[in-house]
C-alpha cells in the first residue's frame, strides 16, 4: 500500500458537484485514494454521507471543528495528500485562491499546501468570460496551478457555452498524469535531485538598509516548477521575492549571497543545479550594528566580493552535480560575454539573456535566451518564462537520459 497516491478532493458549491461521486469512483478504480473536503456551498449539492461512502474516508468540512483538528489539522490535511484537486472549482473559490484568502477549510488547505494543485472549473459562461475570472485563471496558471476544462455545452442554468465542468473521466486521467510526473515513476527526471537558485540577494548595509537588484525570481521559480513537473525531487533556494512558493517544490528562503551558498551546499549531493539567481557580486565589508547616521559628508561603504556560488558548485569534485547550469545576465556582447562566463565559472551550460532595461527581462513575463554548451550556441525564440523553464527541463531530461513518458 506504500505506493498508493493520495488526492485531497475539494468539492465546492456548484451543481457539477454531483459529478464528484463518479469522479471518486474513477480515481479509486485507478488505485488513487481520495479524501474529501466539502465547502458550505458544496454541501448544498452533495451530502457528506455520499462522499464518505464512496471515498471510504471521513469528510472534512469545518476549519474550526475541534474533532476534525484533533484527528487531522488543516495543515496536515493539505500536506498528507500527493495532490489537491478542486472539482468543481467555482468562480468564488478560484478568486479566493488567487487572493490567498483562508476563510474556510478548503481555502486554508489550498493556501497551506506544498503539493501540486489541479482545478476543474464549473460556472456559467458569463462568469467564466468575465475579466475578473480571466485574470484569476491567468494568474493561477502562472503560479503552476493546473486546469482541466471547463468544456462547452448546455448548462444547468439553460445557457450554452464554455463553463461546464470537464467529465469525470477526463479529470481522473489528468490527475493520474500529474501524479505520474510529480516525482512518481514515469517522470523523465524521476529519481533525480535538482537544486535551483532564484531571485535577488539582499546584502545588508546596516540593520535597516540593503543592496539589491531587480530580479523578481520569476525565471528561477518557473525552472524549479518545470523540473518538479518532470519528476525531479526539486529544492528551490530563493532570495527575497514577492512570489508564492511553487507547489511540489521544497523552498528554502534566504536573504544574502552567503546564506544562499550555505543553503545550496546543504542540499548537495544533487544531480542537477540551475543557478538562475541574481546573486550580488559584493557585500558590505564591515556592517555596522547600528543604523548609519548622516554627518554632512559623503558616506564611504567598503564592498568585498561575495563567493561565486555557481563557480563553487561547478568545481570538479566527487560530489559535483552531473549537470551544472548557470545564467549570464548581460547588457551587451551577450553571447561572447556568456561564453567567457561559462569558461570562467566551469559550469556545463550557460543560459545567456539580455537584461538591459529595454529587454524587460527583469520582472517581465518573457525571456529571450541562448543556450550555450560545449557544442555551441542555440538561440531560442522569445518565450514566456514558464516555457523557458519547461524547455530547459526537457533538455535536461534528454541530456540525463530520461526515457520520456
Ligand atoms: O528573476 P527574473 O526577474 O525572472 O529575471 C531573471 C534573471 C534575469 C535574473 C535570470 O534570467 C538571470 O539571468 N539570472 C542570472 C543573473 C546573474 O546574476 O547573472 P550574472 O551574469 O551576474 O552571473 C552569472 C552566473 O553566476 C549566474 O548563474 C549567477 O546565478 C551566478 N552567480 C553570480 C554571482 C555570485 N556571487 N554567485 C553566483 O552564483
Amino acid at each position: 500500500m506504500g505506493d498508493v497516491k493520495r488526492v485531497l478532493l475539494i468539492v465546492s458549491g456548484g451543481i457539477a458537484a454531483y459529478k464528484c461521486l463518479e469522479l471518486i469512483r474513477l480515481l479509486r478504480g485507478r488505485e488513487i485514494s481520495v479524501r474529501c473536503v466539502l465547502t458550505e456551498g458544496g454541501a448544498q449539492f452533495v451530502t457528506p454521507l455520499s462522499l464518505a461512502a464512496l471515498s471510504g474516508d471521513k469528510v472534512y468540512q469545518d476549519l474550526f471543528s475541534l474533532t476534525d483538528e484533533n484527528e487531522m489539522g488543516h495543515i496536515e490535511l493539505s500536506r498528507d495528500a500527493d495532490l489537491l484537486l478542486v472539482a468543481p472549482a467555482t468562480a468564488n473559490l478560484l478568486a479566493k485562491m488567487r487572493a490567498g484568502l483562508a476563510d474556510d477549510l478548503a481555502s486554508t488547505a489550498l493556501l497551506a499546501t506544498d503539493k501540486p494543485v489541479l482545478a476543474a472549473p464549473a460556472m456559467n459562461v458569463r462568469m467564466w468570460e468575465h475579466p475578473a475570472t480571466r485574470e484569476n485563471i491567468r494568474d493561477l496558471k502562472s503560479r503552476g496551478i493546473g486546469f482541466i476544462g471547463p468544456v462547452e455545452g448546455e448548462m444547468a442554468c439553460g445557457e450554452f457555452g464554455l463553463g461546464r465542468m470537464a467529465e469525470p473521466e477526463a479529470i481522473a486521467q489528468a490527475v493520474a498524469k500529474t501524479l505520474e510526473s510529480a516525482g512518481a515513476p514515469g517522470g523523465r527526471l524521476a529519481g533525480k535531485r535538482a537544486v535551483v537558485t532564484s531571485g535577488p540577494t539582499h546584502e545588508a548595509i546596516d540593520p535597516v538598509r540593503y543592496l539589491a537588484n531587480h530580479s523578481s525570481g520569476r525565471q528561477g521559480h518557473a525552472i524549479a516548477r518545470a523540473l518538479a513537473a518532470e519528476g525531479a525531487d526539486t529544492v528551490l533556494i530563493s532570495g527575497p521575492t514577492q512570489l508564492p512558493d511553487p507547489a511540489g517544490v521544497l523552498v528554502r528562503h534566504v536573504a544574502s549571497a552567503l546564506q544562499m551558498l550555505e543553503a545550496c551546499e546543504a542540499e548537495l549531493p544533487a544531480d542537477i543545479v540551475v543557478c538562475a539567481a541574481a546573486v550580488a557580486d559584493w557585500r558590505v565589508q564591515d556592517q555596522p550594528r547600528q543604523k548609519l547616521k548622516k554627518n554632512g559628508k559623503a558616506a564611504v561603504i567598503q564592498l568585498i566580493e561575495n563567493p561565486d556560488i555557481l563557480a563553487t558548485l561547478s568545481k570538479p569534485s566527487t560530489s559535483r552535480p552531473r549537470l551544472v547550469v548557470g545564467f549570464a545576465a548581460e547588457t551587451q556582447n551577450i553571447i561572447d560575454h556568456a561564453i567567457g562566463k561559462r569558461d570562467a565559472k566551469g559550469c556545463d551550460w550557460i543560459i545567456a539573456n539580455d537584461v538591459s532595461p529595454e529587454s524587460g527581462t527583469f520582472g517581465g513575463d518573457t525571456n529571450t535566451v541562448h543556450l550555450i554548451d560545449e557544442a555551441g550556441v542555440e538561440d531560442w525564440p522569445t518565450l514566456t518564462k514558464d516555457e523557458v523553464g519547461r524547455r530547459l527541463a526537457e533538455r535536461i531530461a534528454l541530456h540525463l537520459g530520461g526515457q520520456g513518458r
